[in-house]
């Protein structure tokens, strides 16, 4: 543990968070503000970023894995640190987390530093935002200001966390699900684009593989070469359910832009990120992001960053309500 934290800052670039401040301002739907804490935590930011790069170096998924705990935060009741509390009415043991997300550990460890630098000043779904912005940075993604000011809520809500957006959704669902919370089509797809790390069970997508439909037992809109591979991995019996694929073979651990070039290849691993591409849902808005992203990282990098403020302004608990949490696994 010690080593991690000799290791140098990643400094990012100054152009890019120039950018990323300037597409930030624009952005005004909450309380929420780049400099809460400046006066009761300025540490929060060196504090955070050390300990996701301590997690990173011990775990290099890590990164993706605390991407989408923002992301499953954010989707359930706004973002409130709901997802991070434990019971039996978690929202870790519904479908789409149980035996699948991760870094709860990672977060109790920044956490743990975070109060000893501050304590009982930063909320614990401010402490996911940073650590998603962290983790996309570290991973040689983009920068940017997050908004901050979040407090915690006080109840989780299982069945919420049961209807987050599914691999097996179509994109036409999938599309609904995030006007729901206020985000468009855009956003679904510049935010599909944090497959662009980690990692995948089969289950997730091994209905691609075998008796996919009445005329084809493989998904057709899945590259011949990489659902033999995919087979492999996944045999319709006696493999581990646990097994695991890339969402981007190209670059698993790598922020980049290849997750679309994958898509236009037909190389999407889950049939919700393939259909962005493959199918004709959304009037075929998401195929032409798709095609601009595949071809353009920068156009990326600036549409993920602003969809992540606006997923990261999501009915915030402000103010009074709610609570700083001490223990991110309890209500205090
Ligand atoms: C558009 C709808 C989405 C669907 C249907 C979806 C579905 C999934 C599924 C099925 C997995 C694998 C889970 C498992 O193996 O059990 C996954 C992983 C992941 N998702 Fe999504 N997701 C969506 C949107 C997002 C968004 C908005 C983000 C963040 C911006 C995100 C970030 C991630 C990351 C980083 C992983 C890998 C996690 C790890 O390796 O630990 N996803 N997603
Ligand atoms: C390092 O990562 C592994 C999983 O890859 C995990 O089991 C272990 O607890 C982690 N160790 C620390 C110190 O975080
Ligand atoms: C931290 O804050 C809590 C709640 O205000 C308080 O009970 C506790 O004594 C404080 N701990 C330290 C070390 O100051
Ligand atoms: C839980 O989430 C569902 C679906 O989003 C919502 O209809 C319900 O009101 C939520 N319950 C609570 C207690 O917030
Ligand atoms: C989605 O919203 C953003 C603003 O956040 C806007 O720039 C973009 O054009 C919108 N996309 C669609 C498809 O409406
Ligand atoms: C996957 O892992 C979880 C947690 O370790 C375990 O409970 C479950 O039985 C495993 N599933 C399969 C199919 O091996
Ligand atoms: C990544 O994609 C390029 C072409 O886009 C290919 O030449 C290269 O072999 C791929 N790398 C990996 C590790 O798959």
């Amino acid at each position: 543990m010690k080593d991690c934290e000799s290791v140098g800052n990643v400094v990012p670039s100054l152009i890019t968070a120039l950018v990323v401040l300037w597409l930030s301002m624009g952005v005004c739907r909450s309380q929420l503000s780049t400099n809460f804490y400046a006066n009761s935590c300025p540490a929060v930011f060196t504090v955070v970023r050390r300990e996701v790069l301590c997690a990173l170096k011990n775990d290099t998924r890590m990164a993706a894995s605390l991407l989408r705990l923002h992301f499953h935060d954010c989707f359930v009741n706004g973002c409130d640190g709901s997802v991070l509390l434990d019971g039996s009415d978690s929202e870790k043991l519904a479908a789409p987390n149980r035996n699948s997300a991760r870094g709860f550990d990672v977060i109790d460890t920044i956490k743990a530093a975070v109060e000893n630098a501050c304590n009982a000043t930063v909320s614990c779904a401010d402490i996911l935002t940073i650590a998603a912005r962290d983790s996309v940075s570290l991973s040689g993604g983009p920068y940017w200001s997050v908004l901050l000011g979040r407090r915690d809520g006080l109840v989780a809500n299982q069945t919420g966390a049961g209807g987050l957006p599914s691999p097996f959704d179509s994109i036409d669902t999938i599309i609904d699900k995030f006007a729901a919370v206020g985000l468009n089509t855009t956003d679904v797809v510049s935010l599909s684009g944090g497959h662009t790390i980690g990692r995948a069970r089969c289950v997730t997508f091994s209905g691609r593989l075998n008796g996919f439909s009445e005329d084809a037992s493989v998904d057709p809109t899945l590259d011949p070469s990489m659902a033999a591979e995919l087979q492999a991995l996944c045999p319709q019996s006696g493999g581990d359910g646990n097994a695991t694929a890339p969402l981007d073979r190209n670059s698993t651990y790598a922020f980049d832009n290849h997750y679309f070039k994958n898509l236009v290849e037909q190389k999407g691993l889950l049939s919700s990120d393939q259909g962005l591409f493959s199918s004709d849902d959304g009037e075929a808005t998401t195929k032409a992001l798709v095609q601009a992203y595949s071809n353009s990282g920068s156009l990326f990098f600036r549409d993920f960053v602003n969809s992540m403020i606006k997923m990261g302004s999501i009915s915030p608990l402000t103010g009074s309500a709610g609570e700083i949490r001490r223990n991110c696994r309890v209500v205090n």
